[in-house]
């Protein structure tokens, strides 16, 4: 069902450095448990978008308990540790895609979602890499494709050159967004939401305040 082409390869790390050993097997089987396969139109859902070690996908299915929250990762470490919190918790909406983001894009042709968050993209800093770089304005008009009206899309980062960076997308991007919380960007994100995931820790441990970006769908 899921294609990623080239263009929209996902780069980065897959395992954790520690190289622990894992159970593959188990690991398919519970990714299978709580897969995403498509939208339900008798509900709501919440995409988020690279999720690391699952914080946000927890925090959001926390607060939004009658929502559906598409956790979106290919990082095997991260996905474990977000299975285990959802087992531990017995939390009954979030739904795995075990990859690429432009997999459930391409295969979701309905505006179906509510709310979409992207915590911390990877940033890329170097120039030769900036093509890897997700917030993109192409990237932006395909999530206006599935967001439903006046929806939201909320975005962290804690890097001065992809602050940069989305600026741009967001102005290549102004008849599709109204970027709502412009006259205060730089707010603390703790002015808003009261989540640490493993990248926030990082960007304040390095003195790093990371801006949030909330744009609205025209
Ligand atoms: C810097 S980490 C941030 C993790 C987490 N959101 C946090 O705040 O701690 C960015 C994550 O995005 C994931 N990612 C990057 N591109 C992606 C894509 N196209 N689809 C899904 N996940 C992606 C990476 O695997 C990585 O785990």
């Amino acid at each position: 069902m899921f294609n990623s082409n080239y263009k929209n390869r996902l780069f980065g790390r897959t395992r954790g450095r520690s190289k622990k050993k894992i159970n593959l097997k188990n690991y398919y089987e519970l990714i299978d448990k709580y897969k995403f396969k498509k939208c339900n139109d008798k509900l709501e859902y919440i995409l988020d978008i690279g999720t690391g070690y699952g914080e946000t996908s927890i925090f959001l299915a926390k607060k939004f308990k009658d929502e559906v929250v598409i956790s979106c990762e290919k990082y095997i470490d991260g996905n474990i540790n977000l299975l285990k919190n959802i087992e531990q918790n017995k939390i009954k909406n979030i739904q795995l895609h075990n990859g690429n983001v432009y997999d459930v894009l391409e295969s979701t042709n309905k505006k179906c979602f509510r709310l979409i968050w992207i915590f911390f993209p990877d940033p890329w800093p170097k120039n030769r890499h900036s093509k890897r770089r997700l917030v993109t304005s192409d990237f932006l008009k395909k999530l206006h494709k599935i967001l439903k009206e006046k929806s939201e899309i909320h975005i962290t980062t804690d890097s001065t050159i992809y602050v940069r960076f989305i600026l741009n997308s967001i102005y290549k991007c102004k008849d599709y967004f109204v970027w709502l919380n412009q006259s205060e960007m730089n707010l603390h994100i703790k002015d808003y939401f009261d989540i640490e995931t493993k990248y926030y820790k990082k960007a304040i441990n390095s003195q790093r305040k990371p801006s949030l970006f909330i744009l609205r769908k025209l």
